[in-house]
């Protein structure tokens, strides 16, 4: 990655417009920098828009969902998989007051920014920041009552790896819980198909979605299952995420004025044409398990 403005710009814009070039998720990251869709946080997922009219509010509604489906508390400990810069973390230490939030996350550039908006919060007790991975977590065996990923799972290599990772270091009875991408492939017309195609790669090409990753939700449940999780839930909320988020960025240019020309020309574009089209491919799901508690083992 370059280090300065204008090998940056060009690096930008070969990630952008040519197909071939793909990058390493912490590459994508870097590159990406504090380009948030947000205005005042730094938040970098879709938001969830049931409620809410702006990015800000939508982004900090689905790291609530996300942290109510786990029933996050008092004395509850956390482990937060790909926590970006760290916005989700002192929303939940300040709203659900759990008793130490432990993040990992492998890009170093939005590690230090993560924590040092962590200690601007003061917080710095109660959310221990990491660089580590989801995959090969740096965390005792039967130390956590929750694990969540705010769409980050999507990314790991491989999402089964997380899943075995979680169900090691979560206590019996410790929950998980995920807001993450699927793919969504399911029409019977042949040219729907091809734009649901279409629209998947797109996406995983740009943001490195490794092909093991590539499954529905049927899949999602039985490979939780045979991590050893029961209990599990997975239930689609694209509705609330995709069409509302489209519906948002066409209508309000501030993200669009944040990029740099061609991305802006080709945003304005892609916000020009129908949701059902750009996401054809893509399901947005929250899923929830849990370890069998002592009395459920076998
Ligand atoms: C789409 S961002 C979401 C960030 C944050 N949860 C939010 O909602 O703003 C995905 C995050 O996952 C992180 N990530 C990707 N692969 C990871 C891995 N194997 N382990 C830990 N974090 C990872 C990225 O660095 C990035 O911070």
């Amino acid at each position: 990655m370059s280090d300065n403005a204008a090998g940056r710009f060009f690096e930008f814009l070969n990630w952008l417009l040519n197909p071939y070039h793909g990058l390493q998720t912490t590459e994508v990251y870097d590159l990406i920098g504090t380009t948030s869709l947000t205005e005042h946080r730094l938040y970098l997922n879709l938001g969830y828009w049931r409620d809410v009219g702006t990015i800000d509010d939508a982004s900090e509604a689905l790291a609530l969902l996300v942290a109510k489906r786990g029933g996050m508390g008092a004395g509850d400990v956390v482990l937060d998989c790909g926590y970006g810069f760290g916005d989700q973390d002192i929303l939940w230490a300040r709203d659900m007051k759990p008793a130490k939030i432990i993040g990992l996350n492998i890009t170093k550039s939005q590690v230090g920014r993560a924590r040092m908006n962590v200690a601007d919060a003061g917080l710095e007790k109660t959310i221990d920041l990491r660089e580590g991975s989801a995959t090969e977590m740096p965390i005792e065996h039967d130390s956590v009552d929750l694990v969540v990923s705010l769409e980050s799972a999507f990314h790991y290599r491989t999402r089964e790896d997380f899943f075995r990772e979680a169900y090691r270091v979560l206590r019996p009875g410790g929950r998980l819980v995920t807001a993450d991408i699927v793919p969504t492939i399911n029409s019977d017309n042949p040219f729907r198909r091809l734009e649901q195609w279409i629209s998947w790669n797109m996406v995983a090409g740009k943001f490195n979605i490794p092909p093991e990753n590539y499954y529905l939700i049927p899949s999602y449940s039985e490979k939780l299952s045979r991590a050893g999780f029961v209990d599990i839930d997975i239930r689609s909320i694209r509705d609330d995420v995709y069409a509302p988020l489209h519906e948002y960025l066409s209508r309000d240019q501030s993200f669009v004025n944040k990029l740099p020309p061609v991305a802006k020309i080709m945003a304005k574009w892609a916000f020009s044409r129908p949701a059902e089209s750009v996401y054809a491919g893509l399901d947005y799901i929250l899923a929830y398990s849990e370890k069998p508690g002592k009395s459920q083992e076998i």
